[in-house]
């Protein structure tokens, strides 16, 4: 709660009500609005705690006559009495609507410029110019909202985490690089010429090593740096929860994060379920097409093959003699879906990979409509009713290709149709997902990449799969989805030097760039390392949950555009030759 201790104010405006009437008060804070009734001058004052009516009466003649001239934003210290409203004036849509401030005197402490745009909820002013005066629309409710959010997850999250032992140790930002899959910023150094220091990309490395001293429970409200291309759930810095414990198997560190994760619902009074659903990764992606499963809704794909294993349409004959899957899902209540909307799905299919789309409407007056359909026995076209449950006025979609890309595909479609149709119902879903592959095949670079970071434990009885199939070994790892997006992921790590070069081999990084880019991470495995394990939650992601935002810009005080830019201080911006050539960037 806003004190008005050590301030030139007595109170804050949210903070007064009934029981003030009578008190003499001294307030601070922002003219949100001024309405002029002839006789006299209301100003509703702002502050952090809210918004309190203020009476100027043309009685008090020097104060009524700095009302007149008072402007939206003006900053005001003001004194007065606290009255209950005379009867028929309450305003119940405002906390403190029963009272008004009798103002006896006021004084301007600073005028403003008029403000570029309202500071209200659900304006509609762009965004380049809310983060232009990113001062002022932080003045708006639902931003303020935001940053208290963020403030009490953080709190939240603290005390869980220190009354389990866990330790804050912060680790550095001027670093070396980090792999965790993006591209780094990089900061030249002036004492080393030529040289260059990497923004942590996540303070994974640090952390281990922390397990190697012997903390043995680490946390950091860490920020990161990431130079990829921004969404709307990604920005170039971010904040994670960053978290490691040792000695522990899998099972400790998702039970350590239930009970973590419970309190900090708690916490902001934000419904939780009393446990976190699991699912594997293979059956995410099998069931749900996606390794972030949005579990609000239900659409899940279902396998054809056996349907089609006979079928004398070339397209699904053709994926399933290469050893490919017929997967589909029942897109319910689209049935008399215009051909248009239709061609819509196709589209998105065909972006997300796939070589087409087959449909078959099922109208609400019975009959099918479909340009694949006629290839389709009667058998088949049963198979695909009972498979699917379907009923008049549903649409069925199916994809013929390789597993994973019928799986992809139809998840994209999923999600789609999930938010197109609103069955996104209210409140949190999370799910664990677990059991990740280690590693994946990289086309672009015919290499083996890791599937979370190259620190990853495999399981223990998949050692062997790693010379003889390395794309189906497993690995201890968990992502924590929230109704369908990526809020934390984690792993157990390797604590064995030979087992994380074997590693680092597999993944064509050899001995050498091995010691240069890692080396000091595998003395200190050879130095003792506990065995240890953590997870990291991707915190502006959380909040934006919390709040139901769509964009983590909106949870951040000082957000990037897409581009990368701040609007509001310019950067980030050109140096002076002077600066460069100190950095050794340039000659002259
Ligand atoms: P990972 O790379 O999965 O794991 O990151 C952890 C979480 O951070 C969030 N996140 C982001 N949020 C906003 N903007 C971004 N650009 C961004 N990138 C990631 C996601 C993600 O789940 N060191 C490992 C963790 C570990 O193994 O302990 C790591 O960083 O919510
Ligand atoms: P084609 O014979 O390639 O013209 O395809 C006939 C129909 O099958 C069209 O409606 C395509 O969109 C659809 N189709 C093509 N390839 C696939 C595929 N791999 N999976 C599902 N449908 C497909």
């Amino acid at each position: 709660m806003l004190d008005a201790r050590h301030s030139i104010r007595t109170h804050t405006c949210g903070s007064l009500g009934a029981p003030d009437a009578g008190v003499a008060v001294t307030l601070a804070g922002w003219v949100h609005r001024r309405r002029d009734h002839g006789g006299l001058i209301f100003v509703d004052l702002r502050d952090r705690s809210g918004i309190v009516q203020c009476t100027f009466n043309p009685e008090v003649a020097e104060a009524f006559a700095t009302a007149e001239r008072l402007r939206p934003e003006w900053v005001l210290e003001l004194a007065g009495e606290v009255r209950t409203r005379p009867e028929g004036t309450e305003n119940p849509d405002m906390p403190t609507g029963a009272v008004e401030v009798v103002v006896s005197s006021v004084n301007v402490l600073n005028a403003a410029l008029t403000p570029p745009f309202e500071v209200e909820d659900g304006i509609e002013t762009d965004e380049t110019t809310r983060m232009r005066y990113r001062y002022i629309d932080i003045r708006r409710p639902e931003m303020l909202g935001a940053l208290l959010m963020r403030d009490r997850v953080t709190q939240s999250f603290r005390r869980a985490l220190e009354d389990r032992g866990f330790i804050e140790v912060e680790t550095p930002i001027l670093t070396k690089s980090t792999p965790e899959g993006a591209r780094d910023f990089i900061v030249p150094s002036r004492m080393n010429p030529g040289k260059f220091y990497a923004l942590p990309q996540s303070p994974q490395l640090f952390k281990q090593l922390l397990m190697v001293a012997g903390v043995d429970r680490y946390y950091q409200i860490a920020r990161c740096f990431r130079d990829e291309d921004l969404r709307a759930d990604r920005q170039p810095e971010f904040t994670q929860v960053d978290i490691e414990m040792s000695f522990c198997t899998q099972e400790h560190v998702l039970g350590l994060m239930e009970e973590v994760m419970a309190e900090v619902m708690e916490g902001v009074d934000a419904p939780w379920p009393s446990e976190i659903p699991r699912m594997t990764y293979a059956e995410a992606m099998d069931r749900y097409g996606s390794d972030r499963p949005d579990t609000r809704f239900s659409m899940e794909l279902a396998c054809l093959s056996s349907v089609f294993s006979a079928s004398e349409f070339k397209v699904f004959a053709g994926a399933l003699a290469s050893g490919g899957r017929v997967k589909g899902i029942n897109a319910q209540g689209c049935g008399d879906w215009s051909r248009g909307k239709i061609d819509a799905l196709n589209q998105i299919a065909i972006d997300a990979g796939a070589k087409g789309l087959a449909w078959v409407a099922f109208t609400s007056d019975g009959e099918v409509r479909s340009p694949v359909a006629k290839f389709f026995t009667e058998d088949e076209m049963a198979g695909v009713r009972d498979t699917l449950a379907v009923e008049p006025g549903d649409l069925v979609l199916m994809v013929a290709d390789a597993h994973d890309v019928a799986n992809e595909v139809l998840g994209v479609l999923r999600t789609h149709l999930g938010a197109e149709l609103g069955l996104l119902t209210e409140g949190l879903h999370p799910l664990w997902v677990v059991d990740f592959p280690l590693l994946k095949w990289d086309e672009d670079d015919k290499r083996w990449t890791a599937v979370h970071h190259p620190f990853t434990r495999p399981f223990d009885d998949h050692l062997d799969l790693l010379d003889t199939d390395p794309g189906s070994a497993l690995s201890f790892s968990y992502d924590l989805v929230i109704n369908g997006l990526e809020i934390g992921g984690g792993t157990l790590r390797v604590h064995d030097r030979a087992l994380q070069e074997r590693l680092l081999g597999i993944m064509g990084i050899g001995a050498e760039e091995a010691a240069d880019k890692f080396g000091f991470l595998l003395d200190a495995l050879a130095h003792g390392a506990p065995p240890h394990g953590g997870i990291a939650f991707g915190f502006d992601r959380l909040v934006m949950v919390l709040t139901g935002g769509t964009s983590i810009r909106d949870v951040i005080a000082f957000p990037k555009t897409s581009s990368g830019a701040c609007p509001l201080t310019g950067a980030p911006d050109a140096v002076s030759a002077r600066q460069l050539k100190e950095v050794h960037l340039s000659a002259d």
